[in-house]
């Protein structure tokens, strides 16, 4: 393993590879829905489980993988990478490259785990989680002395790594027969590990805006403001509680829901205040990575009225089960999350150019594919309150527009989101594997 630098550029390949697959796969699933596409494929057995779970696997990867690369360029500042870690740095991206190969190789031939999140073998959790505490062993190593001294994104990561290992073992807690015999249990303790995990990414993805904000920025204090303190606070809270409103259909006191209510929307808050503080500081020479902060500082408050809708218990009653939860998944994991992570990659990668059309056009393809899936959730909430139980699971009750209009409108907005972030990828791919850190490259 050459130094931290090529380790973090490796990183920044693995996850931009794992965002082609994640391309791919959501271009699957939003064409299957129309039915000339569903003539063709059905015939050739290929179903909507496959493209699902590799979409949302890797949607995780992409940020999980592009977050770490951030942290292993602040580890590769404190210093040159020892034998030690060169190992176990090597290793980590030894397995969890060949996790992601062996998600590919297997969800296809439907070795999987029929869960609604980490869909694919639980025996490729294995690599993932040994990848994930060498690195973290590495970090821990050179964050722990002084640790409550160091900008807050270090303490983002440091919880960020130690919540990931706690709640990716819940994620398997269904292995249990005691866990899976009991649905109740079961599904409360699935969304619980969840919305925690997504918590525990949610931490390296800020960590990175602050990291990015720092180094882009006028203001050294940028990561050691008392705002981004707060935002430390609400998230490793919010990594508590945020899982209520994923469970408000299970059996539970009205009092966790409104409690969850009030730290999501604190976080969502505090993280647009964050965000406005990082884009403030920034010089306009910033580039693309400047204005893909911006887009996602006002994506966060388009989240904050869809996190609205999901967490009133009555409005969540009325979309849960609808497109509006992976509207408000992709909101938020492509407004936010990948939106900092595409601009810690434009300013890794050297990208010179300010890309304003491109930025603006991907985001007015994205609002267009979000808004629509609030749209069509909204609608099929709606006109499911007075259904026919026995119309639900054919969708009869939907309103005649709805039926004709769904997938239609949902492939082409979501091609066009699709070809937004894919012209970046295209653009950045070859950037990303080519020069000094290329892996043809003999050792510098
Ligand atoms: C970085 C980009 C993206 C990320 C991070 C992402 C993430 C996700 C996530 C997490 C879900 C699951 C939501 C849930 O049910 O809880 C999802 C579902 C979905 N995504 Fe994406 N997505 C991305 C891009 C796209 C694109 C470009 C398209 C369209 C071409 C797309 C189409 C879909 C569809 C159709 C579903 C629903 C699948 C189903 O439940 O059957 N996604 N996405």
């Amino acid at each position: 393993m050459r130094g931290f630098e090529y380790a973090q550029r490796t990183l920044v390949r693995g996850g931009l590879v794992a965002l082609g697959v994640v391309l791919l796969m959501g271009l699957g699933s939003a064409l299957y829905g129309v039915t000339a596409v569903q003539q063709v494929v059905e015939p050739m057995g290929i179903d909507l489980r496959t493209p699902r779970i590799l979409h949302t696997t890797f949607a995780s990867a992409w940020i999980v993988l592009v977050g770490m690369s951030a942290c292993v360029g602040w580890l590769g500042e404190q210093g040159p990478l020892g034998r030690g870690e060169k190992l176990a740095l090597g290793g980590a991206l030894t397995l969890f490259g060949a996790a992601g190969l062996g998600v590919l190789a297997t969800v296809p031939l439907g070795l999987v785990s029929g869960r609604e999140y980490l869909g694919f073998h639980p025996l490729l959790a294995v690599p993932i989680l040994l990848g994930w505490l060498l690195l973290a062993g590495v970090f821990f190593r050179r964050a722990l002395p002084g640790l409550f001294g160091r900008p807050v994104y270090v303490l983002m990561w440091a919880v960020g790594f130690v919540f990931f290992v706690v709640t990716f073992c819940e994620q398997y807690a269904w292995l249990l027969p005691e866990v899976f015999n009991d649905p109740i249990v079961d599904r409360r303790l699935q969304w619980k590990a969840t919305g925690t995990l997504v918590g525990a990414v949610n931490l390296f993805v800020y960590g990175t805006a602050l990291y990015l904000g720092e180094k882009l920025g006028t203001d050294p204090d940028v990561a050691r403001s008392p705002r981004a303190f707060a935002l430390f606070a609400l998230g490793l809270l919010n990594s508590f509680t945020n899982f209520a409103h994923h469970t408000y259909h299970l059996p539970q006191s009205h009092t966790v829901k409104w409690i969850a209510f009030v730290v999501s929307m604190s976080e969502v808050l505090v993280l647009f205040v964050v965000l406005h503080g990082i884009v403030k500081q920034l010089s306009l020479s910033g580039g693309a990575a400047r204005l893909l902060l911006v887009a996602s500082k006002w994506w966060t408050a388009a989240i904050i009225a869809s996190a609205v809708l999901l967490s009133i218990p009555p409005l969540n009653a009325l979309v849960h089960g609808t497109w509006v939860v992976p509207g408000h998944a992709m909101g938020a994991m492509i407004g936010i999350d990948s939106m900092v992570l595409l601009a810690f990659v434009a300013w890794r990668l050297g990208e010179t150019s300010p890309l304003r059309a491109h930025i603006l056009l991907l985001n007015i393809a994205l609002f267009g594919f979000v808004a629509w899936l609030h749209i069509a959730g909204l609608a099929d909430g709606m006109a499911r309150i007075d259904a026919d139980p026995a119309a639900i699971t054919a969708f009869a009750y939907r309103p005649a527009w709805l039926r004709t209009w769904l997938y239609p409108v949902l492939a082409v907005l979501g091609t066009g989101t699709a070809l937004g972030l894919a012209a970046l990828w295209w653009r950045w791919m070859p950037k990303a594997w080519s020069g000094r850190l290329s892996p043809g490259e003999p050792r510098s």
